[in-house]
């Protein structure tokens, strides 16, 4: 049985969407389209985008809209998203969750769900300061998520880092800036109908059967 599902991931910094979308994109097969990794990838090459981009992630800013809904229509205009897509990290305010529904009117499709991973505030630190991330999109955690070897990918062989904003400092200031950009839309999507909340408070595993029993997949 083939499953159609274009969705989207809320939720905070360090809440586990890159976790689930990884795990969700195997399940459904459709691509996960993250717009912290293609911004990262665009920082590393030295884009145009990725250069405007740098500062603003630097300091755990949100990224102008503008650049955002150009990057997404582009995303979205590729010949992969016939099943489906799982957005990870977009839209993350308003103006982006309307510039999505023209864009997706424009192609002549609708989003499904928009799943929401509710973390409290006070993990986030301990997940994010953990968090060991490699090029290849796979994230690990030093306690809840080893690799079977310190420092290397399991997917890839490739060596782990620690993300520059994954800094005391920068956290707290991702943090306002989703509660101040971001929750909002927690509502947006409540409105619309198209809201599952999960509590993202528990073992990876258990959020990932939650979210599949949630969505009906
Ligand atoms: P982005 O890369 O999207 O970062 P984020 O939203 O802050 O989310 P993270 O990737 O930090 O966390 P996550 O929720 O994916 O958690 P993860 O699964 O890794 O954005 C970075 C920057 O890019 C932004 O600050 C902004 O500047 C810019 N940007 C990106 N998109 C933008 C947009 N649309 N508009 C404007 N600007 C944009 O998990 C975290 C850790 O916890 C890991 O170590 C993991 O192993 C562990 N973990 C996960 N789940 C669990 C669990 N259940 N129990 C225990 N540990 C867990």
């Amino acid at each position: 049985m083939v499953i159609q599902m274009r969705m989207i991931l809320l939720g905070k910094p360090g809440g586990g969407k890159g976790t689930q979308a990884t795990l969700l994109k195997e399940h459904l097969d459709v691509p996960q389209i993250s717009t912290g990794d293609i911004l990262r990838e665009a920082v590393k090459n030295g884009t145009p985008l990725g250069k405007e981009a740098k500062n603003y992630m630097d300091a755990g800013k949100l990224v102008p809209d503008d650049l955002i809904r150009g990057l997404v229509e582009e995303r979205l205009s590729q010949d992969d998203i016939g099943k489906g897509f799982i957005f990870d990290g977009f839209p993350r305010t308003l103006a982006q969750a309307e510039g999505l529904k023209k864009i997706a009117d424009k192609l002549g499709i609708s989003i499904d769900k928009a799943v929401y991973i509710d973390v409290p505030t006070d993990k986030i630190v301990k997940r994010l300061s953990g968090r060991r991330s490699c090029a290849c999109g796979a994230v690990y955690h030093i306690e809840s998520k080893r690799p079977k070897i310190e420092g290397v990918c399991d997917a890839c062989s490739g060596k782990l880092y620690q993300r520059d904003d994954d800094k005391e400092d920068v956290i707290k200031q991702r943090i306002e800036q989703y509660e101040a950009q971001t929750m909002p839309l927690i509502d947006y999507y409540r409105k619309e109908g198209k809201l599952v909340t999960i509590d993202g408070d528990q073992d990876i595993d258990e959020v990932f059967n939650d979210i599949k029993r949630g969505l009906g997949i």
